[in-house]
């Protein structure tokens, strides 16, 4: 009894000193303003993962000759070195690092270096158990993995301060030591202990003020769940699946999570700040891992400079490479800039099993998709494949033989092409009309309650970013918050966390008259995740012209819907019905059974100055999607550039005074795409007639 109070006690002052200590920290922790995607020598930052501590010293040599002969000028270093420079606590070994980093610039390499956090040293563990974090079956994560840290442990944020600090102090003056990427892919949640817990009760303290506000945003009279103490909040079961799912209440379930996500960025906020101190130049950054659902990556990129992130798209070739691109577009969206690739694909991947190694021209293919979205840096994961450890099987572009072969070959290549191209990048981004709302909050919401099986966020969005792939349109994945006027297309599916504001912003958006789509589910729920006390679609029911006053999951059963308009053809309504009743809109699509007959499966209004979308169910057919792009493009007035075949993609950097048009084919076969004739391709210095030939992977980099 007695030790709980004291340890309470402990971990409250922890965290209050820490808390305030944030604030100082993220208060110095604004990003620099000059901090440019693009090399400040007009060269773009290609390279590799490299682990110089995994090779003898007299093998660096030729790694490092091999990587300048390959055109590189950047490595990443000592993101899992902790235990190298540090090897007891307080005592620090950077002789090693320092030859490195000696060779490197001898040879034109400039560096990134990892804080070594995610990856603790033995002796850490064995010292300072409670560092340790607690999985969710309550037990310890026993040391020997990496990511198993909890970040609300205080004496972990002190050794991670420390480490931070011994390295920025050693390397401020380093010339070729260009920046830093924090930890390595912060995720979660992932520490259920009592420490967790304590920091838990304090950051709703913080939020809530009162445990009445509290009680009221949690909704507690359910159950009589009446909270009378901090002390009596618990972690919440937040995780499962099926019908009943997690018993857990789901506003407590919302706070966990941005409770989760603000311990990575607070994390990040005590290394950034040291970092910052120690030399202003620095750019900082973080690997992001794309359309990872479990951090608020709006907030996590607010320190950095840049967001970078780690790519490493399927190798089964089952469909079209659409996840690649909507998280490039989520990367760029974060900071609305461009974006560095940190990791990606370099050979075979796996673990346990692994894939099939990348085809011939593949490994350029994902390079030029990233490149086309906005991705000024090209590092790739890893320079050599390990010999040891876990990732044996996860192939870097020389084998374990260390000999520079086919993928080598490749990778020279691409850099090679990239640095032609970087007169005609430098100054270049996309430029969107369309934006897709993406938000952690409805995310969350749907994680422990997704109300009809099988709605996961990221899929239904997935149904409406695809169709703008193939009909080759450029889109930003933008923050709820984010301001809408430069947009004429905003699409808003799934969105359940729906409060007032963020609906009003939406209303405001059309009255002004921009084209909204909004569907199924969005706001259904306010910003504690409670249900709304109105009839659906709530405040946007006049902007949209429709009321719904009934719904139901279709658990594997479907409906016919008719529309001439839209596709002529019969399609499929499946998962989930809205019983839509329009009340200004034209119904565009109708239910074609009983006892639906008198609702619509889709509807279009004219509202002020804009028009608004509404989609009442999940299509099975593609072409549904595709036949709604159009019209909303149409409605929208956004410009279809290009006819593109199946699986070529296209995408557009445009800024001083450049266009580039980037047409890029994923399939094992050539494919030719029409295009307006004597424009010149930038690879070959062609002029093209009217048609471009791709071959099997093919790319094509066009001054539009
Ligand atoms: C992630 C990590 C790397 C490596 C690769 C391959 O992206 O950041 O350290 O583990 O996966 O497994």
């Amino acid at each position: 009894m007695k030790r709980s109070f004291l340890h309470r006690g402990i971990a409250l002052l922890w965290s209050a000193l820490m808390s305030a200590g944030s604030v100082a920290a993220q208060q110095s922790n604004r990003p620099s303003p000059r901090a440019d995607t693009f090399g400040r020598d007009g060269h773009l930052y290609i390279g590799a993962d490299y682990y110089p501590e995994h090779w003898p010293r007299e093998r660096w040599e030729t790694d490092i000759r091999l990587m300048r002969e390959a055109g590189f000028n950047v490595v990443r270093l000592a993101e899992f070195s902790w235990g190298f420079i540090e090897p007891s606590e307080g005592v620090y070994r950077f002789d090693w690092l320092d030859q490195a980093l000696a060779l490197l610039d001898r040879n034109g390499i400039k560096a990134i270096l990892g804080t070594p956090t995610a990856s603790m040293p033995a002796w850490v563990a064995r010292k300072y158990p409670e560092v340790l974090a607690v999985q969710s079956n309550g037990q310890r994560y026993t040391w020997g993995s990496r990511k198993d840290y909890s970040l609300s442990s205080g004496t972990y944020r002190l050794l991670s301060q420390q480490i931070t600090r011994a390295m920025a102090e050693h390397f401020a003056a380093t010339p070729n030591v260009i920046g830093w990427q924090t930890d390595n892919e912060f995720a979660g949640p992932q520490d259920f202990s009592e420490t967790s817990r304590i920091d838990f009760q304090d950051w709703l303290r913080r939020n809530y003020g009162t445990l009445e506000t509290l009680n009221r945003s949690w909704g507690t009279h359910f159950w009589g769940h009446l909270i009378g103490d901090w002390a009596e909040v618990t972690i919440p079961d937040c995780v499962g699946e099926g019908m009943w799912g997690v018993s857990g209440n789901p506003s407590a379930c919302l706070d966990w999570r941005r409770f989760n996500s603000w311990i990575n960025a607070r994390f990040q906020a005590d290394q950034v700040a040291i970092l910052r101190a120690a030399n202003p130049d620095w750019v900082i950054t973080h690997n992001l891992m794309g359309l990872n659902p479990t951090i608020d990556y709006y907030e996590l990129a607010r320190d950095l400079d840049l967001v970078s992130w780690d790519n490493y798209p399927a190798l089964d070739r089952s469909g079209q490479p659409y996840a690649a691109s909507m998280a490039a577009d989520l990367m760029r969206g974060l900071k609305r800039k461009n974006f560095w690739i940190m990791e990606q694909t370099a050979g075979a991947m796996g673990w346990a099993t692994f894939t099939d190694t990348p085809l011939p021209g593949e490994l350029r293919n994902i390079c030029y998709q990233q490149l086309a979205h906005g991705a000024d840096a090209q590092i790739w994961f890893r320079w050599r494949t390990a010999t040891a450890g876990r990732e044996q099987y996860w192939h870097g572009l020389l084998g374990h033989d260390g000999r520079p072969l086919r993928r080598y070959r490749e990778a020279a290549q691409v850099t090679r092409e990239y640095r032609s191209l970087e007169p005609y990048l430098k100054g270049t981004t996309v430029k969107a009309d369309v934006a897709i709302v993406y938000d952690y909050e409805s995310i969350w919401s749907l994680a422990s309650q997704p109300g009809y099986a099988g709605n996961d966020y990221t899929s239904a969005v997935s149904r409406y970013y695809n169709a703008l792939f193939r009909a080759g349109i450029s889109v930003d994945l933008i923050s709820p918050e984010a301001d809408l006027t430069q947009y004429q297309l905003v699409l808003a599916p799934d969105l359940v966390v729906l409060p007032d504001a963020r609906a009003r912003r939406l209303i405001a958006f059309v009255e002004r008259g921009g084209v909204l789509m909004t569907d199924i589910r969005t706001g259904v729920k306010d910003e504690n995740n409670l249900a709304h006390e109105r009839t659906l679609p709530g405040l946007l029911s006049d902007v949209l012209g429709i009321t719904i006053e009934e719904y139901g999951a279709l658990e594997g059963r479907s409906y016919p819907v008719v529309s001439k308009e839209l596709f002529g053809d019969t399609l499929t309504a499946t998962h989930y019905v809205d019983w839509v009743t329009p009340t200004k809109a034209d119904a565009v699509a109708a239910y074609g059974r009983w006892p639906l007959e008198s609702f619509a499966a889709v509807t279009r209004n004219q509202a002020g100055r804009g028009i608004a979308w509404y989609v009442g169910t999940v299509f099975e057919e593609d072409a549904f999607y595709d036949r709604l792009i159009d019209r909303l493009l149409n409605d929208a007035r956004v410009e279809r550039w290009v006819h593109l075949p199946e699986g070529v993609e296209a995408s557009v950097r445009q800024g001083a005074g450049r266009k580039l048009a980037f047409l890029i084919n994923h399939n094992q076969a050539e494919k030719s795409v029409t295009i307006p004739s004597g424009k010149r391709e930038l690879l070959t210095g062609e002029v093209l007639g009217d048609r471009v030939r791709l071959g099997p992977f093919g790319v094509a980099v066009i001054e539009w």
